[in-house]
């Protein structure tokens, strides 16, 4: 069927998904000296894990990397190496402004991309179910869609001092993971209209009034981000048991 004039199509059953993957971060809370993106847990790099998981999921047909200025070369020989298709760009001082750079290699080099994933190198082992549950609800029509898990924990707000202002209903709290999905136009304006930081993504979208979808993340897909994190990362491969 052929779409009206003047509204973007999307492919729901070939969507053109492009995954970014800001991996310039340092790593200083794991503290291995090295950006977190090429620490390995049995034996391979993080981003390596993370890019092989996007490429086999079966729905993402490109990835641009943002790594460490410095470290632009030795990550593309990396990936290169672990025989993984990738563009490589310098990544920015922060992750927003990584995932800008990466989106403004991407929207240059793919003109017909229709969905834009954010997935962290830190999240190397979201498992495929996942990554191809956010891009079916891109590609059906959410203009954003984001991985979530319910709170385990109760959460307190409080003030500077440690004080508890007040405990917000868990029920309604969810845990957001990535890959992140967009449809392209989407992205490419909340990154231009609501530029400045934000933790994740979504974050962006949701100030430019867009509204964002959820969908069933996976532990699996947690951010190892301390020495713990990783620890928990290389048990849970020694078992055999990722999905
Ligand atoms: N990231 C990035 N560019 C930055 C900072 C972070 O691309 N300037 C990426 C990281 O590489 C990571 C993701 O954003 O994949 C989430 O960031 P985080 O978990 O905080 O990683 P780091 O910044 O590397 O860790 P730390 O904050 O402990 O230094
Ligand atoms: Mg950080």
């Amino acid at each position: 069927m052929t779409p009206p004039t003047g509204t973007t199509h999307l492919d729901t059953t070939n969507p053109v998904a492009v995954a970014l993957v800001p991996a310039a971060g340092r790593g200083e809370r794991l503290g291995f000296g090295v950006p977190k993106a090429l620490v390995p847990v049995r034996g391979t790099a993080l981003l390596t894990h993370a890019v092989r998981g996007l490429l086999t999921a079966g729905c993402v047909r490109h990835v641009v990397v943002a790594a460490p200025p410095n470290e632009v070369e030795s990550t593309a020989d990396l990936l290169r190496s672990a025989g993984l298709a990738a563009d490589v760009v310098p990544g920015g001082t922060d992750r927003t402004e990584s995932v800008r750079l990466a989106l403004r290699h991407a929207t240059k080099v793919i003109p017909d991309i229709s969905v834009v994933l954010v997935h962290d190198a830190a999240r190397a082992f979201t498992p495929a179910e996942v990554i191809r549950s956010v891009v079916a609800a891109v590609a059906a029509g959410a203009p954003a869609v984001i991985p979530v898990l319910p709170m385990a924990d109760t959460v307190k707000q409080v003030d500077f001092t440690g004080t508890v202002l007040a405990t917000p209903d868990r029920a309604a709290l969810r845990v957001v993971q990535t890959p992140q999905g967009f449809d392209v136009d989407t992205l490419t304006r909340a990154y231009a209209e609501a530029g400045d930081s934000a933790t994740d993504d979504a974050g962006l979208v949701e100030k430019i009034g867009v509204p964002v979808a959820t969908v069933p993340g996976h532990a699996y897909a947690m951010k190892i981000t301390t020495p713990f994190d990783l620890a928990i990362a290389e048990s849970v491969l020694s078992t055999g048991a990722r999905p």
